[in-house]
């Protein structure tokens, strides 16, 4: 098995070698994930020293800095870690780039599922000063994109030790395919720093991501702070590894900012036996301690204290109730659990239905649309509210089953789309087409998009990033460019993926080689875009 896997390694490095040699050449269309539309021509322009944003005749009055701050990480971004040493006044001045200017359409900064993300990108070539950038969009976070774009097609010159657009003039007109791109990371089952975090968010908007599910809390560990409840966070790993509510918002708040929602998980009520450790009452008994006691009213109380606290900082319009892998043998086994559903005439599968959909109601009192887990439409998929998203990981055609039902759908299926699975290979995670077998229009439309999972068993601090990247990239190109300019074999695109996680290392995030599995080390000396 080990010998073969190394064959596969090293035939997939020569092809690699092959088919990325021309990956240095910066002349290459190198933007990840592929926009919509792009023309380009072969001219080049330098940025100038005091490269500015220009916002006349914008609607939106960024009161609250987003644009501002977004142009300025686009400046450090493009900057790198390099010092401009160019003498300007030795530039060709018809030659430089002074600016950038961004026209926003709409006054709102409100980030909300299904907001326009569309920008026109527009950067002249020579001729006509002073010279600008334009960027056109509907929505600040549209804006967003449109910088990271524009990021992409900047390059330090070593000889002028200036930035240079190279490729001038461009015209790139882009949107995303899907409405949902998501990410998943788990901070139950190892605890994830907030600095790191913050980092994941900040490459997720380089590849145009713009959901980041929290798994907040499971079996192993309950982390987060719920004001309501406050021993709940007894269940941590230990006093420091936790998040206190202020902590949430903060990341919430950090996201938003890089047009990024947050969506809470609470996954009720089967990974759950860590939020009795604060309050053990919440256990079918100490020796079988979850599912959460389905006959207990405080058990509600409590997960309507979390929701009721959750929509003070999670804006999202969504809200994950979980929902999956519920063992009710707990409560089957349990005296007075079990003497409950006999008064209630219930069975096991009974009792885990009417505990989703109490949980359902609980969440909508709160203002929210729910996601589950697919195993509640599996179970009783008619009985689920109508504003009900189906997350699809573990069988194959619920997607299918899931639209033709009317109700919406993320596909996150685990044989293409669990990075755990370090056998899955970036070339697993491009081809995994979220509309396979959907053909109907308006089922089409109700796949909202797909999410890849960190889930993080054997994920910490250490080794999230390289775990993460590069094969959310291929699913973000996935879920981003239209499907007619994906090429079916992945092949084609592994010179510009080679580039992008170069460009993520130099970054500073500790993206894995492109060549082998799951999070594999360099194979031999040689070019980042070789590796
Ligand atoms: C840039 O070039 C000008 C003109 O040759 C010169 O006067 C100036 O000192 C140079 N500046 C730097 C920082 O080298
Ligand atoms: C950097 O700029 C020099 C001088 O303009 C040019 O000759 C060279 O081709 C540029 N390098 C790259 C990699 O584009
Ligand atoms: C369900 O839980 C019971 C008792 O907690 C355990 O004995 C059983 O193996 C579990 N079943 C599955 C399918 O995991
Ligand atoms: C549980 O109860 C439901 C409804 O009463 C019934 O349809 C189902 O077959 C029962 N399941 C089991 C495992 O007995
Ligand atoms: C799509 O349909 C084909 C043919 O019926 C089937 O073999 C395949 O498994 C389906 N794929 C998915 C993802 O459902």
């Amino acid at each position: 098995m080990r010998q073969k896997r190394f064959l596969i390694i090293f035939i997939g490095l020569l092809v690699h070698v092959l088919v990325i040699s021309a990956a240095v050449d910066i002349k290459n269309l190198n933007i990840w994930p592929m926009p919509k539309d792009v023309s380009h021509g072969h001219g080049s322009l330098y940025l100038d020293n005091d490269f500015e944003l220009k916002t006349d005749g914008s609607r939106y009055p960024d009161s609250s800095g987003i644009l501002k701050d977004g142009f300025l990480r686009l400046i450090d971004l493009v900057k790198g870690t390099h010092v401009i040493e160019a003498n300007f006044s030795h530039l060709d001045s018809s030659l430089l780039l002074k600016g950038i200017h961004i026209v926003v359409s709409s006054p709102s900064d409100e980030l909300q599922h299904g907001i326009d993300e569309s920008y026109k990108l527009y950067i002249p070539a020579a001729q006509g000063n002073p010279l600008y950038a334009h960027l056109e969009v509907q929505t600040v976070y549209g804006a967003l994109h449109g910088l990271q774009t524009f990021s992409q097609v900047c390059h330090f010159n070593f000889t002028t030790r200036a930035i240079v657009v190279h490729q001038v003039p461009w015209t790139i007109v882009d949107q995303p395919r899907f409405s949902y791109r998501g990410l998943l990371i788990d901070t139950s089952r190892h605890y994830q720093p907030v600095a790191m975090i913050k980092k994941v968010i900040d490459s997720m908007s380089y590849a145009k991501l713009n959901v980041l599910h929290w798994h907040t809390v499971d079996s192993q560990s309950f982390p987060l702070e719920i004001p309501s409840y406050p021993k709940l966070w007894d269940g941590a790993y230990s006093v420091s590894e936790r998040y206190t509510f202020a902590d949430a918002a903060d990341i919430v708040s950090y996201a938003q900012r890089r047009g990024i929602n947050v969506l809470a998980e609470i996954d009720v009520p089967g990974h759950s036996l860590s939020w009795g450790i604060g309050y053990p009452a919440l256990w079918p008994s100490t020796d079988c301690k979850e599912p959460l006691d389905v006959s207990n009213e405080f058990t509600f109380k409590v997960i309507d204290g979390v929701l009721s606290d959750f929509s003070k900082i999670f804006q999202y319009k969504f809200v994950h109730l979980g929902g999956d892998e519920v063992n009710t043998s707990c409560w089957e086994l349990t005296p007075h659990v079990s003497q409950w559903l006999q008064n209630k005439h219930l069975n096991g599968s009974g009792a885990y239905q009417y505990f989703v959909l109490r949980a359902q109601e609980m969440a909508l009192s709160h203002g929210y649309e729910i996601i589950n887990w697919e195993e509640t439409f599996i179970n009783f998929g008619d009985k689920l509210s109508l504003k009900t998203v189906v997350q699809n990981w573990l069988v194959t055609g619920v997607a299918q089953k899931a639209v033709a039902a009317g109700l919406r759908c993320i596909l996150s299926n685990q044989e293409r789309w669990y990075l755990d699975n370090l056998d899955t290979t970036w070339q697993d995670f491009y081809i995994n087409e979220p509309l396979t077998n959907i053909t109907d229009p308006k089922q089409q439309a109700l796949v909202l998009g797909g999410e890849v999972c960190m889930w993080g068993e054997s994920i910490d601090a250490s080794d999230i990033e390289q775990t993460i990247w590069p094969r959310t990239a291929a699913a973000a190109e996935r879920l981003w460019t239209p499907y007619d300019k994906l090429p079916k074999d992945p092949a084609q695109v592994v010179g510009r993926l080679a580039h992008f996680r170069c460009l993520l290392n130099q970054r500073g995030v500790a993206a894995a080689p492109v060549v082998g599995f799951g999070r594999s080390a360099p194979l031999r000396p040689g070019s980042c875009y070789m590796q």
